[in-house]
């Protein structure tokens, strides 16, 4: 049995925990968290701290905090046995600073403390500082997820920007079709099987190959209509994306 504590209380703390609880093989012996904030998404029987010099002895520390805190907070731990990971697809394993020994746990997913998500099948990307910590981190991965891919900070460090196109930027052209849609009194319901579909055809045929539109038809005359339409923010989006399909189909 592989024990657990856990830092942080946040979206991916609080999802890793009710996933902790679920898994075979794992136990949760405490979390950690500075704030009473989000209590309420927490299990009430995991024993709770917010001391950082109280922290159980354990087989792995997992730190889900933000990205800018990860080193101060690895600083103030007084561990010095057991692997110390961090969940961050951009910060660098060295970015974790402690006795203990150093890995990486980088979901790849979107959490949000009100979803609650299984980790079944979600992408886990691992990296230790030491090759002897790869079979518990391992262990650990395979126990949470079926998917489990050894990446090292550099390639996490592409894959997150890649994330950052594939999840932030497309929920961003979602929130303007929904602003369009209010604006014209239509409901974005009627939307979602397209979204549906686009996110479902990538998985049988490649994105290229799945790109529809007037851009990559090059159909300047609904380019120019479209674009008429539009107010100054949602025109710059629009001209940036637009010309960088059409170069893209003539290259
Ligand atoms: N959300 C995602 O979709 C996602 C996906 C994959 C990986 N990640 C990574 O997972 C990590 C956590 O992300 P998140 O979305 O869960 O963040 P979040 O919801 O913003 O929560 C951040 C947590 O960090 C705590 N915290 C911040 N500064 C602290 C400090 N100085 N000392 C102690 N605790 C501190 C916060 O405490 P308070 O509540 O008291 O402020 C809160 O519990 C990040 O490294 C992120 O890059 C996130």
């Amino acid at each position: 049995m592989l024990s657990i504590v856990l830092i942080g209380s946040g979206n991916v703390a609080v999802q890793l925990a009710k996933n902790l609880q679920k898994a075979n093989h794992v136990k949760l012996l405490q979390r950690y968290s500075r704030s009473v904030k989000n209590t309420e998404y927490f299990d009430k029987t995991i024993p709770v701290t917010n001391n950082l010099k109280k922290l159980k002895e354990a087989d792995l520390f997992i730190i889900a905090i933000s990205d800018d805190a990860i080193t101060s907070v690895s600083k103030e731990l007084q561990v010095s046995k057991g692997l110390v990971v961090h969940t961050s697809g951009n910060k660098p394993l060295n970015s974790l600073i402690c006795k203990a020994n150093k890995g990486v746990f980088y979901p790849v997913q979107t959490f949000s403390k009100e979803k609650e998500i299984s980790f079944d099948q979600i992408p886990i990307c691992i990296e230790t500082e030491h090759t002897d910590d790869m079979d518990l981190l391992k262990y650990f991965a395979n126990s949470m997820s079926k998917k489990v891919y050894e990446i090292n900070s550099q390639q996490r460090e592409k894959l997150h920007i890649a994330a950052v196109f594939a999840n932030n930027f497309t929920n961003h052209m979602f929130a303007i079709a929904d602003d369009i849609c209010r604006k014209n009194n239509v409901s974005f319901d009627i939307l979602k099987p397209l979204i549906q579909e686009t996110a479902k055809k990538v998985k049988f045929i490649s994105p290229k190959d799945a790109q529809t539109g007037p851009a990559v038809r090059n159909n300047l005359k609904v380019i120019e209509n479209q674009l008429r339409q539009l107010d100054h923010n949602e025109k710059e989006i629009y001209s940036l994306i637009t010309k960088s399909i059409i170069e893209s189909y003539n290259s």
